[in-house]
């Protein structure tokens, strides 16, 4: 996962490039690097850590020319280093390119290329295509490139440019994702979206295995077989400043808040009238009466909301469901067929793991339905039927507003199919559509509790970092919860270790006795969602087990219940009365905000926390 871009126009290339990189550090940001053609040569300038250490070279050395191609870098093969950045080039130097992917057979392709006399300075496989295309090269970059792509075994997006053919931009992908913004008088290649907006919100998304050929007047769409293609343009319809920060201090905060609008317009666009509309489902009624389970596959937070979709599918639609991690799915010899529906979750559409299980489930004759944010993503391109979740741009790496998007759309989903098969009483599901709609009010005005910068969990959050330093570190979280708030419990786990870098763990609360309950002390913190639910007593039987061993417990509890006041818990956080069905959205809110504060108590870069990236679209 790293992020590409190129520029091809009248303009100077290197801060139009600067500027699309920014709107790409999301993606990887270990090293960065530009290169353009100036008169006939290759200019290059890529330096180790974050785009902004470029950025400040290029101020005082800037590079000329009217094309380019730029890189902010997630290290996959070859130390974060000056070297391994890229741009790459040939061994001429008359050829420079970027690339995001993974070329699995590069070293046998390395060692032929030295054998043949090419030279290499760096320790990665991308550096290997630059080379590849050298030796094909004999006039023309687009035949030299395509030949090259011939070669290759794995994913990539790619950006090329050759000094000898100063008016073309090549980009070519497989796996990863590339596309074109078309511009008035110049063109543009990017890796995603936000990088191209400033300039146009005109793009062709780029289909796997096809090669875009920019001059500053015209693109031009091939395959690998050197057809050519006729892609269609697509309009882009949200703006850049909504990839922006608005105001807030950090990019998850903004998306957090977000979340209530995006429901909101999540259940008007799709529930009108009482009916439910999906745009691109393209899986026909007698379809989905004919499956017989239902195999839900994702990643990370994706999966978590694919674990709750499992408790409403299977309570309401009466279906086998079951949900893996699709890096398990895919190597394990899955029992789906034709007679299943296989849903994909994943914001960015573009993880490798999920997409390759997704081709996986279609081998084995299953329909594949994605549940996505990015329209055009691999995944939904892949896919046989897509419901996009419309949340916007996503930009902080902690995913938020996707998650609370993706409930949205399964109890959507989960409401039609109960309609569809019948399975739930049509005054039942009256009474879920009206208490479903009421979630984004509910959300809002839980939100609104934490709208000052400074609230009870900033507050919490400042005391857990005293009682961390108190207990020399010694110290770590437990998520408890039971039921459809369980996938919840690992989902606040994952938000607080992914940008906190603090451990935390999230557990089925009846699973305390069978383990982990010799964890208990006055060490952990023990988050324990306990909101009114047909397990709740249960919860608090498991709250007391937790204080009788001098825990510290944060309990999330129902507004008004009075009960939980009387155990002794150390901290309290309230949602709003909701139906405990649609409640794991609500239980999000404060789980999200929790880890917030305590990453931001120990002042970690939240939007973009170490070793981690956007859209892991490596294996
Ligand atoms: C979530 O906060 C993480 N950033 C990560 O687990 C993420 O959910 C996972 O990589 C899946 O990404 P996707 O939804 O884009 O497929």
């Amino acid at each position: 996962m790293c992020g590409i871009a190129g520029y091809i126009g009248d303009r100077e290339a290197q801060d139009i490039l600067l500027k699309s990189l920014s709107r790409l550090e999301y993606r990887g940001y270990d090293s960065a690097g530009l290169a353009t053609i100036k008169g006939r040569s290759i200019q290059l300038v890529k330096k180790q850590g974050k785009l902004k250490i470029l950025s400040a070279d290029l101020k005082s050395d800037p590079i000329e020319g009217a094309i380019g191609i730029g890189h902010t870098r997630w290290a996959t093969h070859g130390i974060p280093s000056d070297i391994n950045a890229h741009p790459h080039l040939d061994c001429k130097g008359k050829l420079a390119l970027v690339h995001n992917g993974i070329i699995e057979n590069y070293l046998e392709l390395k060692e032929k290329l030295q054998k043949e006399g090419h030279k290499f300075t760096s320790q990665t496989d991308t550096e290997v295509i630059a080379h590849l295309i050298e030796k094909f090269y004999s006039g023309d970059i687009v035949e030299a490139v395509r030949k090259a792509l011939k070669k290759l075994r794995g994913s990539y997006a790619m950006a090329v440019i050759h000094k000898d053919e100063p008016a073309k931009l090549v980009g070519a992908r497989c796996d990863s994702p590339l596309i074109v913004g078309v511009g008035q008088g110049e063109n543009f290649l990017a890796s995603d979206v936000p990088a191209v907006l400033d300039h146009t919100k005109d793009v062709i998304y780029l289909n796997n295995r096809e090669i875009a050929v920019l001059t500053k007047d015209h693109v031009l769409v091939k395959d690998f077989e050197g057809r050519k293609i006729n892609r269609k343009v697509s309009k882009i319809n949200w703006d850049i400043s909504q990839a922006e920060k608005a105001g807030y201090r950090h990019f998850m905060l903004k998306e957090i808040f977000e979340q209530s609008g995006v429901l909101n317009n999540i259940l008007n666009e799709r529930y009108k009238k009482g009916s439910i509309s999906f745009e691109e489902l393209k899986i026909s009624d007698d379809e989905f009466k004919k499956f017989k389970r239902i195999a839900i596959v994702a990643c990370g937070t994706a999966y978590h909301a694919g674990l709750t979709g499992k408790y409403i599918l299977e309570d309401l639609v009466k279906i086998p469901c079951w949900v893996d991690v699709s890096s398990e799915f895919r190597y394990r010899n899955p029992l789906v067929d034709k007679e299943t529906l296989m849903i994909v979750i994943s914001q960015s559409g573009e993880t490798a793991d999920t997409l390759a299980a997704l081709r996986e489930a279609k081998r084995h004759g299953a329909k594949v339905l994605a549940i996505c944010n990015v329209l055009g993503s691999s995944i939904a391109r892949e896919s046989y039927g897509v419901i996009y979740t419309h949340a916007g741009p996503e930009i902080a790496v902690a995913s938020t507003k996707a998650y609370t998007a993706q409930l949205a759309v399964l109890y959507l989903l989960t409401l039609y199919l109960a309609r569809l098969k019948k399975t739930v009483a049509a005054s039942k599901l009256n009474a879920l559509f009206k208490e479903l709609k009421r979630v984004p009010a509910l959300m809002e005005e839980l939100l609104a509790e934490y709208k000052p910068d400074y609230n009870i969990l900033a507050a919490y959050a400042q005391g857990f970092r005293k009682y961390y330093h108190e207990k020399h570190n010694k110290t770590f979280f437990l998520y408890l919860a039971r039921n459809i708030n369980y996938p919840n419990a690992l989902e606040g786990a994952l938000k607080l270790k992914e940008i906190s870098y603090i451990s935390a763990e999230g557990y089925p609360a009846g699973e305390m006795k069978h383990g982990p309950i010799a964890l208990i002390d006055e060490n952990p913190w023990v988050v324990c969602i306990a909101v009114k639910s047909r397990t709740y007593d249960k919860m608090v039987s498991n709250i007391q087990e937790i204080k009788a061993r001098n825990g510290i417990v944060i309990a999330i509890a129902t507004e008004g219940d009075k009960e939980i006041l009387h155990h002794n818990i150390n901290y309290l956080i309230e949602i709003p009365k909701v139906d405990e069905l649609f409640s794991p959205p609500l239980v999000a809110v404060p789980l999200q905000l929790l880890a917030y504060y305590v990453a931001r108590e120990f002042g970690y870069d939240i939007d973009q926390p170490r070793n981690l990236a956007k859209s892991v679209t490596v294996e």
